[in-house]
């Protein structure tokens, strides 16, 4: 139970293991196809659980899902897709009785294009406050008929749209970093610097946690919008480049101190996360400077392949750099915008960010291998100090779904790329629940699920899964039980030498090992707390990992 809404001064998110649910995709209660608020609710239980601290909802806001919700017309109501807003007051309320807090995402870089804003700007004559809450420049060349300037949309295609004005002359063009249908705010502008305010305050005032801020590395844009032409294998988040003028400019930090201070305001103990896809954990420590953000994804530890040297220097390198401005490093995997790590970590060609994998990408993972690395990858992962995101699904292994069919693909940059990258439908498509039941019990009817399930995902529903005790949900389980009791998400990591293919430290009393070889790796002595794979006798075989109580 969290009382008093949250508990003050606690800092709960230091240590959390925060687990992401992605709405339409989690469990549908009206049975429409598209999951629900009242999904959620329904579903808590399961979360309690799994022992997770914290739940953050990916947009349920109203919109036109042309970004499968990060297009958001109205940021202070549900989208009646999702529920309402007392769906939305029910399930924190529900989360909270269960000792569960909750996260909601912020998407400040842009709107839909549904916004009433953006319609009032578009309405509105060039030059007016109305267009000044976006991007909107006069083309470049004869009659202003080239865009503003080179940059691209990061799901392909231009970044920039042309409007009409009132009388259908070719007017102004507008800027989306994403979708057309997602125009960017100009955060030089103060009305948006006020809304946003307002919005934080609504859903602060609504008892959340805190906040997901989405692409928190792009609200400010670099003076005079100079050209910038992107490596092509970029991921399609960006942040593999120092020097972009759409990311990381100097400005942000201002917004974020703003913020910082607004929900300092409140009672409790509420979290600021970014989004930031940047070139390094140096860069992202940044976003965390005291009196910034709480915490942010630490990507370079997701884009991490499966190599021992690798993954020991991401973590060495992740514990100094947020170490440095005293705030936790982050971990995580999975989410909505990257191949699960079921697959990702067993793919051979190589798979930028956000590119997805389809039935003729190259390296087509094989799933026993994939899933074995991803089980031991956890078992790293959750031994870790600081706080960890999961995402829905990973608890279940659940794979990347390959062969969704073309006309079933609902992520923009599928069409946006015509078809040159399969996005990342492949890992949103929704929960199984129960082996027998239609949609494996994620819908309370027989609608279709808004993404096509595949067959054969009977072992993955929750329920063969409970039934299962070497299942990957009671795998997360005790290890998730196992990290509470021994605090491990407080503690600090020392690290042991068991040679270059394993990667080995001590967090506390316990010891964890993992071996990215090929062959066996002796382990010290001890009594085994949680193995992702079964031992050989007293030696770790390869792609496993293992919790010790140290002796
Ligand atoms: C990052 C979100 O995670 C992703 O799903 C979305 O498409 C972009 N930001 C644009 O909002």
């Amino acid at each position: 139970m969290i009382s008093g809404e949250t508990t003050a001064g606690a800092q709960w998110w230091r240590s959390a293991v925060i687990y992401q649910i992605y709405p339409r995709s989690f469990a549908d209660a009206n049975g429409d196809g598209v999951g629900d608020l009242a999904g959620v609710t329904a579903r808590l239980p399961a979360l309690e659980a799994l022992g997770v601290d914290a739940i953050w909802l990916s947009p349920f806001y109203v919109s036109p899902q042309k970004d499968a919700g990060y297009d958001v017309a109205d940021y202070c109501d549900v989208d009646p897709l999702f529920g309402t807003l007392d769906d939305f007051d029910a399930l924190r309320a529900a989360a909270h009785a269960r000792g569960i807090r909750v996260i909601v995402d912020l998407v400040p870089n842009h709107s839909s294009d549904r916004h009433p804003w953006f319609q009032d700007a578009l309405r509105a004559a060039p030059g007016g406050p109305e267009r000044a809450r976006y991007m909107f420049r006069d083309g470049r060349g004869p009659g202003g008929d080239l865009p503003p300037n080179n940059w691209q949309s990061l799901f392909g295609g231009p970044a920039w749209t042309r409007t009409f004005d009132a009388d259908g002359t070719p007017g102004q063009w507008y800027l989306h970093l994403f979708d057309t249908s997602q125009p960017d705010f100009d955060w030089a502008s103060e009305d948006v610097r006020a809304e946003f305010r307002r919005i934080l305050r609504f859903w602060l005032d609504r008892g959340v946690d805190g906040f997901r801020v989405d692409v928190a590395h792009g609200l400010v844009k670099a003076e005079g919008l100079p050209d910038y032409t992107p490596d092509p294998h970029a991921g399609s988040m960006g942040g593999d480049e120092y020097g972009v003028p759409y990311w990381a400019q100097p400005g942000v930090h201002d917004i974020f101190r703003d913020w910082r201070s607004l929900l300092e305001e409140y009672d409790g103990d509420r979290a600021l996360c970014a989004e930031a896809w940047l070139p390094s954990v140096e860069m992202t420590s940044l976003w965390v400077r005291p009196d910034e953000m709480s915490q942010a994804f630490n990507f370079a530890y997701l884009e991490t392949p499966w190599d021992a040297g690798r993954l020991r220097a991401v973590i060495d390198e992740s514990l100094r750099a947020y170490g440095a401005v005293g705030a936790p490093s982050t971990w995580v995997l999975s989410n909505h915008d990257v191949v699960r790590h079921t697959a990702r970590l067993a793919l051979t060609a190589e798979n930028p960010q956000g590119h997805g994998i389809g039935p003729d990408s190259p390296g087509r993972p094989i799933p026993e291998l994939g899933l074995r690395r991803a089980r031991a990858a956890t078992t790293v992962m959750l031994a870790l100090p600081g706080s960890a995101y999961l995402y829905q699904g990973e608890e279940l292994g659940l794979p990347e779904v390959v062969d969704l069919p073309a006309a079933a693909r609902q992520d923009p940059t599928w069409a946006r790329s015509y078809g040159e990258r399969y996005g990342r439908d492949g890992c949103r498509v929704p929960l199984p629940w129960e082996a027998d039941a239609p949609s494996y019990g994620f819908g309370a009817t027989h609608a279709p699920p808004w993404l096509p399930q595949p067959e054969g995902w009977e072992p993955f529903a929750r329920d063969s899964q409970e039934r299962d005790p070497d299942s990957t949900l009671h795998l997360y389980r005790r290890l998730l039980g196992a990290r509470r009791g021994a605090r491990l998400g407080a503690g600090t990591l020392e690290w042991l030498s068991l040679g270059e293919d394993s990667v080995a430290f001590r967090n506390g009393k316990v010891t964890i090992v993992a071996n990215l070889g090929r062959a066996n790796v002796p382990l010290p002595a001890g009594r085994v707390i949680v193995a992702s794979a079964p031992l050989s006798g007293a030696e770790l075989p390869p792609d496993a990992a293992v919790w010790i109580a140290a002796e």
